[in-house]
């Protein structure tokens, strides 16, 4: 089959490779239809390359038909139309049934001291190959699987691998309170889809922030307030300007380790991309390669008592924070990989019952799997307009 496969920082390919098939009695193997690239890709395209294996296949927010069930999978068949979360889940262990699907016992990374297993997202994540393909082999089937309904277009249900149940998280993790005030750091796809879960859930007063220009733009045209992170001196202040002086109620970072914004991180950072794998990742260790603007922004901002929740990814493990301020200002910090199947039951309903949030709408561009390295650069760079992107296989 055909599949996207990272070759190098900023060099993924299309390749013909081996076409999955069931491993275990609880696979399935799906053809994929549709399947999203995302903000968390373009981390693996670049900074966290050291955690890359040359030949992984990418892609995490894959949606498809079923092609084949293993022996122990008796709620699927082959024709099914099913929506595959981000994370490998079995639904049984005691993390699973409290809701944190990211940190599941039977999948987690033991080795590498990380929680569960993530479809094509590094060794961290137990290098599972990824839906960015033709085919893809889904472990953990007995839970994982979202069957949706056959009509609409792939776009309504793409989204319930990962943009969806993400944004609702942090939307949940915010806690704006009722008619409350909320300002979304990053308008990628994720920052987007906040602006509008959150106005849709009764935020009073939702604020977006970014720097691309097409991104304010389309959050405008939702009746989103835009801060363009270029046209002011201070976004903290500006934001406090928008919320009566005191700042949001709670501030959503949409943006993750590679912010734009000052700071001698970037040096750092830069450093760990050019060294050898195994001092890259040393470095990533013992020093904080993360650009927290964004990060600092939100805390900056968020009005004393008020909740930061954090949907970027970070992944420095020794990055400074200030931490006098956070504990001054009493800030309440919620994060972490979005728990899908936890938030699937509150979502569906705004898919199949019209579709409030736009989800029809959302992606710029539809490609074939061949286009998928002009993809990566375009959303790298920003290019021509590029902020959803789904492949079609
Ligand atoms: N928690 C999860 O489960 C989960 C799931 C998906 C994505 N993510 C993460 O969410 C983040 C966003 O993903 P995306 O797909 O929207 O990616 P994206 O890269 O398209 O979006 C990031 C946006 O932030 C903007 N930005 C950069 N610096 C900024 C700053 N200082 N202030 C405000 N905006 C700034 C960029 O211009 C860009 O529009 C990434 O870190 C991604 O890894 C997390
Ligand atoms: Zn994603
Ligand atoms: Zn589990």
């Amino acid at each position: 089959m055909k599949a996207v496969v990272w070759h190098g920082k900023r060099d993924v390919r299309v390749d013909s490779v081996p076409d999955p098939a069931i491993q275990e009695p609880n696979d399935i193997v799906v053809k994929i239809t549709s399947s999203g690239i995302c903000g968390s890709d373009l981390h693996l395209y670049e900074v966290l390359g050291p955690f890359m294996t040359e030949g992984d296949i990418l892609g995490h927010e894959p949606m498809g038909i079923v092609e084949e069930v293993g022996s122990e999978i008796s709620h699927l068949e082959p024709g099914d139309r099913v929506v595959i979360p981000f994370n490998i889940s079995c639904g049984y262990c005691a993390m699973c049934r409290q809701g944190l699907m990211t940190q599941c016992e039977t999948t987690q990374v033991r080795d590498q001291d990380k929680g569960a297993a993530l479809f094509g997202y590094t060794k961290l994540y137990g290098q599972v190959p990824g839906g960015q393909a033709e085919y893809l082999r889904v472990p953990q089937a007995q839970f994982g699987p979202i069957v949706v309904p056959d009509g609409p277009a792939d776009d309504r249900f793409v989204y319930l691998s990962d943009v969806l149940p993400t944004a609702w998280q942090a939307v949940e993790y915010a806690a704006i309170p009722d008619g409350g005030s909320v300002a979304v750091l990053g308008l990628g796809p994720i920052g987007d889809m906040c602006t509008r879960i959150a106005r849709h859930r009764g935020a009073g007063t939702v604020i977006g922030v970014d720097l691309v220009p097409e991104r304010l733009a389309r959050a405008q045209a939702n009746g989103i307030t835009t801060v363009d992170l270029g046209g002011v001196d201070d976004v903290a202040d500006a934001l406090r300007d928008l919320t009566g002086g005191r700042g949001p109620d709670a501030v959503i970072d949409a943006v993750g380790m590679e912010a734009h914004g000052a700071g001698g991180q970037r040096m750092a950072r830069k450093a760990v991309g050019l060294l050898p794998d195994a001092a890259g990742e040393k470095l990533m260790e013992s020093a904080g390669v993360d650009q927290t603007a964004a990060l600092r922004t939100a805390i900056d901002a968020v009005r004393r008592g008020g909740t930061v929740s954090l949907s970027g990814v970070y992944g420095g493990m020794a990055d400074p924070m200030p931490m006098m301020t956070l504990f001054d200002k009493q800030i309440q910090l919620r994060m972490g990989q979005a728990n899908v199947k936890r938030w699937i039951g509150d979502i569906l309903p705004l898919l199949t019952d019209g579709d409030p949030l736009g989800v029809d709408t959302f992606a710029t561009h539809r490609v074939p799997l061949a286009e998928a390295p002009q993809a990566y650069r375009d959303f790298q760079d920003k290019n021509n307009g590029t902020v959803k992107v789904l492949l079609q296989p």
